[in-house]
């Protein structure tokens, strides 16, 4: 069988070698697909320059918007952070709140006890209208650093997944700037797994940044993002290769990069995952 142009500069930019004809050049100068995919292999772990919160880059606007800071401050402030609070109360307050409120209760929340640990919350990145939107597990040590998900060598692989599906974090119309969140917003200890009342608490931030965005196509990445969708802790590889829904919108789930980056021989399926969202996307937008 044939790969098109475009499905072989896919494969390539996952690290597939391929047993068809060789991809199409890259234009000169530009890094080939496999030489992004080595990059992302031997990466060194990013080093932020302080601890500091990141301030908020120019192309990120559109995942920053303009805050009245005074109001998003209030109703951060008034949001019961309390796991005991009153049940309903607090998912109704943030079920209610725009970007800016948003924003500032996740970086106020002392929900639960990661909050004492990490430098800072990581909110989410891309565009606030994104047709695509990736979901993710928890920050690690370069994202509690960096206040943005995926910075570390796993998110290399799947900036080079994005790459791949011509889409990007950082630029773009809606179609083309993907929107990224993780379920948790702060760093668990030593990167242990996130547990089911940290997911609880942070449960609410995502809901409402999928209920703002409205993505066209969700791509659930790993058993957390899995289970914090779709509810359930099936194995991935029994889930993938259909499509499921979270709150009417289409969710098509994958392996996380950080195992990809373990298994590379889990790639392939990976790439046919790419290949069923692409699709699934190609039908909500005709
Ligand atoms: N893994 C995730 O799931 N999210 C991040 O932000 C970083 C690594």
């Amino acid at each position: 069988m044939g790969w098109t142009d475009r499905q072989q500069r896919m494969l390539g930019a996952m690290g597939l070698r391929l047993w068809a004809p060789a991809p199409a050049a890259e234009p000169a100068g530009a890094p080939s697909a496999e030489a992004v995919l080595a990059d992302v292999v031997h990466v060194s772990p990013v080093v932020a320059p302080a601890l500091a919160p990141a301030p908020a880059a120019p192309h990120r606007s559109a995942a920053r918007p303009t805050a009245p800071v005074g109001a998003a401050q209030a109703v951060a402030a008034a949001l019961p952070q309390r796991p005991n609070a009153p049940e309903g109360e607090r998912e109704a307050a943030i079920a209610a709140m725009d970007w800016p409120a948003l924003r500032e209760a996740v970086a106020a929340c002392q929900a639960c006890a990661l909050c004492q640990g990490r430098t800072q919350t990581v909110f989410g990145v891309g565009h606030i209208q994104a047709h695509w939107m990736i979901v993710g597990e928890a920050p690690g040590e370069n994202e509690d650093l960096q206040g943005e998900p995926f910075v570390g060598a796993a998110g290399q692989l799947l900036d080079a997944m994005l790459r791949a599906l011509k889409l990007s974090r950082l630029e773009g119309s809606s179609a083309a700037q993907v929107y990224i969140a993780n379920t948790l917003k702060c760093r668990p200890p030593r990167n242990r797994n996130p547990q089911p009342d940290e997911l609880a608490q942070c449960e609410p931030y995502l809901k409402r940044q999928i209920a703002l965005v409205q993505p066209k196509v969700i791509l659930a990445m790993g058993k957390f993002a899995i289970q914090q969708l779709l509810g359930t802790d099936e194995a991935v590889g029994r889930l993938r290769g259909r499509v499921h829904q979270y709150q009417g919108v289409p969710v098509v789930v994958t392996y996380h990069p950080a195992y990809l980056l373990r298994q590379l021989s889990e790639k392939a399926k990976a790439w046919d995952d790419l290949k069923l969202a692409q699709r699934v996307y190609e039908k909500a937008i005709s």
